[in-house]
């Protein structure tokens, strides 16, 4: 792939900013979060280069994703995620950061319409990783690359939403899912990565699923089923599903049952819509990682509508 002028312009800036970066390596954490960015870069690299190779045009045309230029537009997006994967690792070596390689991955058994399905939560957790590392990075010319990724991950999103006839942009804000939080939605797809990866302080935590039944998009105020990963004990005493919102979050009462959790999605103007998360906590005032006890989950949720 070739680099554009832009990112031309990105490297030119990072290769500036290196040898402050090298040299405070020790404390500083920019490494860590573009080579967390350069492993859901290659996860969504990996990931459109596989459906695409499998699925033909027609293939997706046959299952209702025929609109103009649908197929071409597709392409480009599995090319951006190329470039970005070539971008990162050209910066991360630059700094002297070894970077990460691609690990293998399983998206499942795909066909179009799973396939597209995946691209579109991929995509919006990605548009949230990117946003909850933006804060944490302190060389400002990463800053403005990883925006410039932001972006164009966000312009991702609403192409494939707008393919599934969703809302391109469903809500006025996006929400910003921390590293474990995002980890934790890509680990089922990895498989194994290798021995020679820099390991990145991410964990995962247990996987919390919306139930096969859930209907998309859900309305607000209904209650939905999740499933727990079999076995998994969870902590004595009230738990809640809290939903994560660009301004703080709603929480609701779980219960509990069998690995199953079942919990009402908040109602609200400014509740969750469109793409958002929910996970198992034991508080219903703060989101942590010490409060959390699973998840995310993905949902799909309506607009809310003025009863
Ligand atoms: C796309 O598919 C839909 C549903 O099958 C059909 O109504 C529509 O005419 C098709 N559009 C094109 C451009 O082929
Ligand atoms: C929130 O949790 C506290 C206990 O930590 C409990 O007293 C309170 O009733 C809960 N509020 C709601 C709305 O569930």
């Amino acid at each position: 792939m070739k680099t554009s002028v832009l990112s031309a312009a990105f490297l030119a800036s990072i290769a500036t900013a290196a040898p402050a970066l090298v040299k405070r390596q020790s404390t500083d954490i920019d490494g860590v979060i573009l080579n967390y960015a350069l492993t859901l870069e290659h996860l969504e690299a990996a990931f459109y280069a596989q459906g695409i190779a499998k699925f033909s045009e027609q293939d997706f045309a046959a299952a209702g994703f025929n609109g103009s230029q649908f197929y071409r537009n597709l392409k480009e997006v599995g090319r951006d995620e190329q470039v970005h994967v070539d971008f990162l690792t050209t910066a991360l070596k630059g700094a002297g950061v070894t970077p990460v390689d691609a690990c293998t991955y399983d998206f499942g058994n795909l066909t179009p319409a799973t396939f597209i399905a995946t691209a579109q939560i991929l995509e919006g957790v990605g548009v949230s990783a990117y946003l909850g590392a933006a804060a944490l990075i302190t060389n400002k010319a990463y800053l403005t690359a990883a925006g410039s990724i932001l972006t164009v991950e966000a312009r991702h999103s609403s192409f494939v939403r707008n393919s599934l006839t969703l809302e391109p942009s469903p809500q006025p804000f996006d929400i910003p899912l921390d590293f474990n939080q995002v980890y934790s939605l890509a680990a089922p797809f990895i498989k194994a990565c290798p021995a020679t990866n820099p390991a990145l302080p991410v964990k995962a935590f247990p996987t919390l699923t919306a139930g096969a039944n859930t209907p998309s998009p859900l309305v607000q105020g209904t209650t939905i089923e999740f499933d727990l990963a079999a076995g998994m004990a969870v902590p004595a005493g009230p738990l809640y599903v809290a939903f994560p919102l660009a301004d703080g979050a709603m929480f609701s009462s779980a219960v509990v049952k069998d690995c199953k959790v079942y919990a009402r999605i908040p109602v609200g103007h400014t509740g969750p819509n469109g793409e958002v998360y929910a996970i198992l906590t034991t508080s219903n005032t703060t989101i942590t990682d010490d409060t959390t006890v699973a998840g995310p989950a993905v949902l799909e949720v309506a607009p809310f509508m003025a009863a």
